[in-house]
């Protein structure tokens, strides 16, 4: 079997971590390529429910080994934390195992995302304050520190001495804050080492043995195409490539490798932070969608911003993603609206716009051209055939279909396992 990629279409929060668990039952390996904890990916199952910011969605199935991959920058102390809270609820993770090339969230990454944010004042990109955007910042700058570092304790305090000095510079000579220690931090990540040792390792043969066995290989992403560093709504982004190119460089396998490529949408859209969205609902429709849905962050637990299906940025998605089949969720939160919209372009001045625009400012300025449609009104969380959905559901599916260019390949109506209709196999 081949490597198939699950990658957020829109936002983030478009229910990667339900669908990857639903699909993981038949897979061998997890991998998580890209972000870090500033993902928050929620799985329910038997266990009950679970949150997950840096460990693959398929740590659940003991047989399923599940990589976090180089592309993946970590902060220790909330895997580790993960780690624990996972074994305390039961859940084995023996079969983890962290790539030695991936990035280190050091403290004064976590401390300078808080102060960049403050510093930009209105103009805060609202970031997670995860330190996942300064820690991306220093693997380009050639200033990072790799897991695998951790663990030769002397070039560590090398590496570490030449760095801080650095950062410390930066902390009281720009932002006036005060400087951090060396010693501090040098026991604190040490001590850490010791801990991610056992899960350490070279990772790139593995999934190559896997793939080589015929097993099926899951690339989970993080955030969403339109969060991307190059591709998304700049500045208002993440650092890092959560789209299917970015699988391949962030756990180093052939971009020929992957064969299935499946982009996960909402049955609306969803965005937390600051930037454009021009479906964004801001009257009552928005607010009835968030609290029936609790569209807030698994991360953060600020509120999402709701709005309408946005048909052009999905079609820009499936472009860039080239995918197979689209995995749409949480269809069950429209069952109450008697009429729901789509957005099948948009306008700037009055004008048509051609595509999904570069600049984010020109994107503020954008307004959808609306499609309307008859709601269903009726609950569709029970319903596992597609056949078996309102009439009004199955158009409105159909036309997302068409407006995004690609088949709808399953439909979540709840965030259970079992709570998914598979319209046509995903591999
Ligand atoms: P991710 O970051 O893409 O994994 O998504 P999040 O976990 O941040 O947010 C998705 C939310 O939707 C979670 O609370 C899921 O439990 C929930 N969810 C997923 N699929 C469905 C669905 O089909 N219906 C409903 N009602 N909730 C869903
Ligand atoms: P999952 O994997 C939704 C958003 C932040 C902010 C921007 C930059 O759960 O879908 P960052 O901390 O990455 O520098 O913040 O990106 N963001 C997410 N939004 N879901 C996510 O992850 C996100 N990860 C980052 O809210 O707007
Ligand atoms: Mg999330």
């Amino acid at each position: 079997m081949p490597a198939m990629a699950i990658i957020g279409g829109q936002w983030g929060d478009e229910g990667k971590g339900k669908v990857v668990d639903y699909v993981a039952q038949k897979a061998s390996m997890v991998i998580r390529f890209s972000g870090g904890n500033n993902a928050g990916h929620t799985v329910v199952n038997d266990k009950g429910e679970f949150r997950l910011h840096l460990i693959p969605s398929g740590i659940f199935y003991p047989g399923v080994n599940c990589l976090i991959g180089n592309g993946v920058v970590i902060d220790p102390g909330s895997l580790l934390e993960e780690v624990d809270h996972l074994n305390e609820r039961g859940v084995d993770t023996s079969h983890l195992v962290i790539s030695n090339r991936a990035h280190i969230i050091m403290p004064y990454h976590t401390l300078l995302d808080g102060i960049e944010e403050d510093a930009r004042g209105d103009d805060a990109l609202g970031t997670t304050r995860r330190g996942v955007g300064p820690a991306y910042v220093d693997k380009t700058a050639r200033l990072g520190i790799r897991a695998g570092e951790l663990l030769d304790k002397k070039d560590f305090l090398d590496r570490l001495r030449f760095v801080l000095n650095n950062k410390n510079q930066l902390l009281t000579k720009i932002y006036g804050a005060p400087p951090l220690v060396l010693e501090d931090i040098y026991d604190q990540y040490c001590a850490y080492g010791q801990r991610l040792a056992p899960f350490l390792r070279d990772v790139d043969q593995m999934v190559e043995e896997a793939l080589q066995q015929g097993d099926l290989v899951i690339l989970e992403g993080a955030q969403g195409t339109l969060l991307d560093i190059d591709f998304g709504t700049y500045p208002f982004v993440t650092s890092s490539s959560p789209v299917a190119g970015g699988a391949c460089i962030g756990m180093g396998l052939s971009p020929r490798r992957i064969d299935i490529i499946v982009g996960v949408f909402k049955a609306y859209t969803t965005r937390v932070g600051s930037g454009p969205m021009p479906t964004e609902l801001m009257d009552k429709t928005g607010s009835l969608i968030r609290e029936r849905a609790q569209e807030y962050g698994a991360t953060t637990g600020r509120a999402r911003r709701c709005g309408w299906f946005d048909g052009v940025a999905a079609r820009y998605s499936n472009r860039i993603n080239g995918f197979t089949g689209l995995a749409l969720t949480r269809l069950d939160v429209l069952d109450i609206l008697p009429r729901i919209s789509i957005c099948t372009g948009y306008t700037l001045d009055g004008k048509p716009v051609d595509g999904f625009p570069a600049s984010a400012s020109i994107m503020s300025r954008c307004r959808p051209v609306l499609e309307e449609l008859p709601g269903w009104e009726a609950p569709t969380s029970s319903i596992r055939r597609f056949e078996d959905l309102p009439p009004q559901a199955q158009a409105y599916v159909k036309r997302l279909e068409d407006v995004a260019g690609c088949p709808i390949s399953l439909i979540s109506v709840g965030p259970e396992r079992e709570q998914t209709m598979v319209l046509s196999p995903l591999i």
